[in-house]
């Protein structure tokens, strides 16, 4: 299993006065010095983290393969096909939202994501498909031929009991069906020290991207250790 580390909130403490440092580039080398497999930055359409700059210094300056994470809009899209990101990741977007809320409406956004996916694809750039584990998201990315899915885990790692256990069924189901149809499965958000074993039962996941509590523990124990914690529980995934 390998770790997408997602950089956004280095990006949110640096906008927060507006000064040249923490730099997100700095936090990606020290990720891959700790052992990362690959990078992850959402360039907003409102900008509050991550700019157009730090794309292209995350595309020069470190060495792991990047992930752009982007609502399918299309300032966004010219812009991720000039930087040539290793991989997109198309999520949802809505600026008055705290962070993504929920998977792509796949089926209901159908023909503009078949035109960007194709784009992508001619460009050479792997598209992966941010979805909520529903069966039938899953068959519209496989319908969109996309080599990839992100499986949204945000609504499993919020609740508890009874629930947790259906949001659970419903990722391995969704993992289960986009394997079965050669898509690889990866899968993030709200992700944690304390809740990243609970997602285990879920199989064939291939990349876990993780952000906002990897960043707020570097801020207690450094970015390498923090990449090394979430790294170590990782290994227990078989
Ligand atoms: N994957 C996707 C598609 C996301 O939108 C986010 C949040 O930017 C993450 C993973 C990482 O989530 P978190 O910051 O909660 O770890």
């Amino acid at each position: 299993m390998y770790l997408g580390v997602n950089v956004d909130h280095v990006a949110t403490v640096r906008q927060a006065r507006g000064t040249t440092y923490p730099s997100p580039v700095e936090a990606a080398c020290l990720s891959a010095d700790a052992g990362a497999h690959g990078i992850t930055v959402h360039l907003r359409e409102d900008r509050r983290h991550i700019q157009d700059q730090d794309v292209w210094d995350m595309r020069r300056n470190q060495p792991l393969p990047l992930n752009l994470e982007m609502g399918n809009h299309a300032e966004i899209v010219e812009i991720a096909l000039q930087v040539k990101p290793d991989e997109v990741c198309l999520v949802p977007e809505k600026r008055e939202e705290l962070t993504t809320e929920g998977g792509l409406d796949v089926l209901g956004n159908y023909p503009a994501l078949e035109q960007s996916c194709q784009r992508f694809a001619d460009a050479g750039i792997a598209v992966s498909l941010f979805i909520d584990p529903d069966p039938a998201q899953v068959e519209a990315a496989k319908q969109l031929k996309v080599p990839m899915i992100e499986l949204h885990t945000g609504t499993f790692c919020e609740c508890e009991g009874a629930s947790r256990q259906a949001c659970l069924t419903q990722l391995i189901a969704a993992a289960e069906q986009a394997h079965a149809a050669g898509i690889q499965v990866n899968a993030g958000h709200g992700l944690n020290l304390e809740n990243l074993r609970d997602l285990f039962p879920v199989p064939h996941l291939h990349t876990l991207n993780i952000g906002h509590s990897l960043v707020a523990r570097a801020l207690m124990v450094g970015m390498e250790a923090a990449v090394k914690e979430m790294l170590d529980i990782m290994q227990e995934y078989s």
